[in-house]
């Protein structure tokens, strides 16, 4: 992969929205610091990247982008600790996997060092907006989209690659009530389930709604073939506990290999926690839910952390989960947000120190 010298020119806002943000009530993703992070692909090449005011963007109407949805992106966060030291957690899985996806979607891939020391500017730069409010953290969103021209349906030859800021609060306020999904697919074999394209996003919104609509908060997507396996939800990769045993289904080209879900695997592990990773059918969920060895569900993600499943519901019929002493989702939340926020060892070596 292509390396060039780095030498980031950094334009200041004249001056800061700071002052406006209440950091003792944020949303998810709805206020942006004074910066971003712009790099554009010209002439088949990525320029250096820059740090420039956040501000919109003017695109042609027939930029790529609109047209074929030629776009991805990754979500990440960055943790202040009580010394106000910045950490980020195993930054590169999301640069390497913001390049998986790029690579499926017929976009350049960005290089390493672009996308790591522009990040690390950029939150040097903006370090006054990573909250230290428990349960907050600055959300980081990469993305890269299809910013050339043209009505033709091909790969668009220039892109731009943005990082922007949002400190946030959780995800999702409270325990989550999902939906198994049936009759809508989010992907397929052979598709860009894997990839975090907008697209895929994008195909969820309206069963989400459907689902919204009956009172649940997320869909879980079942497999496009037989709609009898749980996959994942729509913004986090799904784990199960029946008895001891934590299951998740084996990642595929129909499944994004979440970050939180690998770190999950590992402290399961270190633990001496049972894992099957393996096709979990609905059928079994039920069956455990029934009598009684379904202990617990929840999703992982780096917007959701983890986030445990009150209630499942399946053809009109609402399954409620049990308050299950000593949980794993409690274990795993602790583990991985200490390793975050820099309260515990990093055994694992997952922490960044910006
Ligand atoms: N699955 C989907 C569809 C997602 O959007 C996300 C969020 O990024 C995840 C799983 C979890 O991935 P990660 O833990 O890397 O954030
Ligand atoms: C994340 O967890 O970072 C995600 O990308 C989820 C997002 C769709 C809000």
């Amino acid at each position: 992969m292509e390396t060039k010298t780095m030498n980031i020119k950094v334009e200041k806002a004249k001056t800061s929205k700071i002052g406006q943000v209440d950091f003792n009530n944020l949303a998810f993703g709805n206020v942006f610091t004074d910066h971003m992070v712009v790099c554009n692909y010209k002439n088949g090449s990525w320029e250096v990247p820059e740090i420039v005011p956040y501000h919109p963007i003017t695109l042609d109407p027939s930029a790529k982008i609109f047209h074929y949805g030629q776009s991805i992106f990754e979500g990440m966060k960055a943790y202040k600790d009580g010394n106000d030291d910045i950490w980020l957690f195993r930054p590169m899985d999301n640069c390497k996997r913001l390049n998986i996806s790029a690579k499926r979607m017929a976009i350049p891939e960005i290089p390493e060092d672009y996308f790591m020391e522009s990040l690390k500017a950029l939150l040097k730069l903006e370090k006054d907006w990573i909250p230290q409010t428990p349960g907050s953290s600055l959300y980081i969103r990469p993305f890269i989209f299809a910013s050339g021209n043209g009505f033709h349906a091909s790969p668009a030859d220039e892109y731009m690659f943005i990082i922007a800021f949002a400190p946030s609060g959780a995800y999702f306020s409270g325990k989550v009530k999902v939906l198994i999904e049936e009759k809508y697919s989010r992907s397929a074999n052979g598709g860009v389930g894997f990839a975090k394209a907008g697209g895929n996003y994008a195909g969820q919104f309206y069963p989400t709604q459907l689902a919204v609509d009956k009172g649940y908060n997320q869909v879980i997507w079942t497999d496009d073939n037989t709609h009898e396996y749980i996959e994942e939800a729509g913004a986090m990769n799904i784990f199960v506990r029946i008895n001891d045993t934590l299951l998740t289904a084996p990642t595929s080209d129909r499944i994004l290999d979440g970050i939180t879900r690998r770190s999950i695997l590992k402290i399961a592990e270190s633990e001496g926690i049972p894992v099957e990773e393996r096709k979990i059918a609905v059928s079994e969920l039920i069956k455990a839910a029934k009598d009684g060895s379904l202990k617990e569900m929840f999703g992982a993600g780096t917007a959701a952390v983890i986030s445990p499943i009150s209630t499942f519901g399946f053809r009109d019929v609402d399954y409620d989960l049990p308050e299950t002493p000593n949980s794993y989702a409690a274990l795993f939340k602790k583990c991985i947000t200490d390793i975050q926020y820099n309260r515990a060892e990093d055994n694992f070596g997952w922490r960044l120190k910006v």
